[in-house]
């Protein structure tokens, strides 16, 4: 293994860590069931089982700042345990399969669990990359327990979906580690053991699973501060390249060996951060109200993040004025207006597996 040490390696290790931090603090909360778009859930067995990080916790993180002001801003209203202003992917594509998004794990009751159970939990990753978070693993081993307790029948299973998104914890974990050398080695450990959880999906019966790709880490404003949010940073952005083609290549496996039994689809952040990301871009040239979709709304004073406030009292971040043209929220996750954009993009791959 060769050491390449030149500059440009060191810098990017420095910006990879700094993201990693974030993404590993800037996560949280929980809260009360709330009715998204969708509706007639009654109709339906179906539900929505959610495992993963920040990008789809909707309030299991009780002690982040996602239950601090401002997130929840714009949905609900105050701060309701989602990294962002608002809605998160897990309630768009709970709303697109027309249920309520499903509760998360830490509000869950036996009377309140009938559109799923949220486990995903702010700062977690495939290993572990959180204090008190329950890695990938850990998320499905709950689950797979309340399925042992006969709390879901096997025709519910099979008509539900699973949602899962994890792993960009876990490259901030590994640079944090010290290792910035060996990544492309750390990525397929990391997909492996993806593998080996989603596997686990196809055993306990559910029908369908939804798998993000890994969204392209060099475009978050954590990374893109460094040039003052011109541009996204390709060298890292291959690092999700990297990732998602041996993720795809593994869930292809997943999908022969699961015999249609259980489908697996992925979601492709990546491309849909991108274009969402250059549509903005080019909006923005012509009219100068719109902002840059690189550069996060709130805006946390140095040495701080979104939501601190000192001993004072004194709010250490400004939101900008309106968080429904921003497409970053804070450092590392979108805005609802950011998530709003992506969703489309996603719904080709959505549609496949509701066909399947
Ligand atoms: C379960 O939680 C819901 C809120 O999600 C609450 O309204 C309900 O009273 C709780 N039921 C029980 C049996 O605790
Ligand atoms: C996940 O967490 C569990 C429980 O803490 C632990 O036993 C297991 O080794 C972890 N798995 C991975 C892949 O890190
Ligand atoms: C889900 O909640 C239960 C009960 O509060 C807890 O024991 C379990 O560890 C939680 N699981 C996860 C994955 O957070
Ligand atoms: C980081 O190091 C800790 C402690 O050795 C280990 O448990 C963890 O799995 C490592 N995480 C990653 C992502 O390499
Ligand atoms: C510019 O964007 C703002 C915010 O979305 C919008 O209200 C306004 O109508 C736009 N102006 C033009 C000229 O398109």
């Amino acid at each position: 293994m060769k050491k390449q040490q030149s500059p440009s390696i060191i810098t990017v290790a420095t910006t990879l860590l700094l993201l990693l931090l974030s993404i590993s603090t800037v996560e949280g909360a929980r809260r009360k069931t709330y009715g998204v778009v969708g509706s007639d859930s009654g109709s339906s067995n179906l539900k929505l089982f959610v495992f993963g990080d920040s990008y789809v916790d909707t309030g299991n993180f009780i002690h982040s700042q996602s239950y601090e002001p401002p997130y929840g801003i714009t949905f609900p209203g105050h701060p309701d345990g989602r990294f962002s202003d608002g809605r998160v992917l897990t309630d768009f594509l709970a709303s697109y399969l027309k249920i309520d998004s499903p509760i998360p794990n830490a509000s869950r009751n036996a009377s309140n669990i009938q559109n799923g159970i949220n486990f995903a939990y702010g700062g977690t990753g495939v290993f572990d990359t959180h204090i008190n978070g329950p890695n990938l693993t850990a998320q499905i081993n709950t689950f797979d327990q309340l399925i042992q307790q006969n709390i879901f029948t096997k025709t519910d299973l099979q008509s539900s979906y699973a949602l899962v998104n994890s792993g960009a914890n876990d490259y901030t974990r590994h640079i944090q580690n010290g290792s910035f050398f060996d990544i492309p080695k750390f990525t397929s450990t990391l997909v492996n053991q993806m593998a080996t959880d989603l596997k686990r999906f196809q055993s306990l019966g559910v029908g369908k699973v939804a798998v993000t790709l890994l969204q392209p880490v060099g475009c978050l404003p954590a990374l893109t501060s460094i040039d003052l949010h011109m541009s996204c940073i390709d060298l890292l952005n291959k690092v999700s390249e990297n990732h998602n083609q041996l993720l795809n290549d593994a869930i292809k496996q997943l999908n022969t060996e699961a015999a249609g039994k259980t489908s697996f689809v992925t979601l492709d952040l990546y491309n849909a951060f991108l274009s969402s990301i250059d549509t903005l871009k080019k909006a923005r040239d012509g009219n100068s109200s719109l902002m840059n979709p690189l550069e996060e709304c709130c805006v946390a004073n140095v040495g701080h993040e979104c939501g601190d406030v000192d001993d004072k009292g004194e709010k250490q971040y400004r939101v900008c004025e309106n968080p429904n043209v921003a497409f970053f929220w804070d450092i590392v996750h979108p805005t609802q207006n950011g998530w709003n954009a992506i969703f489309p993009l996603l719904q080709s791959s959505i549609g496949q597996l509701i066909q399947q």
